[in-house]
């Protein structure tokens, strides 16, 4: 549903413009990444995060976070931690481990290959479906 209460079709077609913020308004659980669009092999999935992530790493790739609104904090077990605020993006290097982390809901695009696992390596309760569009 976007802010007015109309279902959001999806997936947009390619060519076709849309509004993150109707996307985000049809996303009710937190840690469940939604693909928006698809450029090649590359998936833009949006996310809402609260609370603390679990722990994990990719082996095979790097993936980017973009904050479009709150504040998201990521560690990292081998490098000082890193806060984004909204309009800020990092890219967390491939076999890295991190662990994302945010005090108030935060949104957040990530934007990686697709058939990425959000847990990464470790798998567990916080584990989401892929290819989930909205
Ligand atoms: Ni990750």
């Amino acid at each position: 549903m976007d802010a007015a209460g109309t279902p959001i079709a999806a997936p947009t077609p390619k060519g076709e413009a849309f509004a993150l913020a109707a996307k985000l308004a049809g996303i009710d659980a937190h840690f469940s990444p939604r693909v928006v669009a698809e450029m090649n092999d590359i998936q833009f999935k949006l996310v809402k995060v609260q609370g603390d992530f679990t722990w994990h790493r990719h082996e095979h790739t790097d993936e980017a976070f973009v904050v479009l609104q709150g504040t998201l904090h990521i560690a990292y077990r081998d490098r000082a931690d890193i806060v984004l605020h909204a309009g800020d993006m990092a890219v967390v290097p491939r076999g890295v481990e991190h662990c994302p982390r945010a005090d108030a809901e935060c949104h957040v695009l990530l934007v990686e290959p697709r058939g990425v696992v959000n847990t990464g390596d470790v798998g567990g309760a916080l584990t989401a479906a892929n290819d989930v569009w909205i």
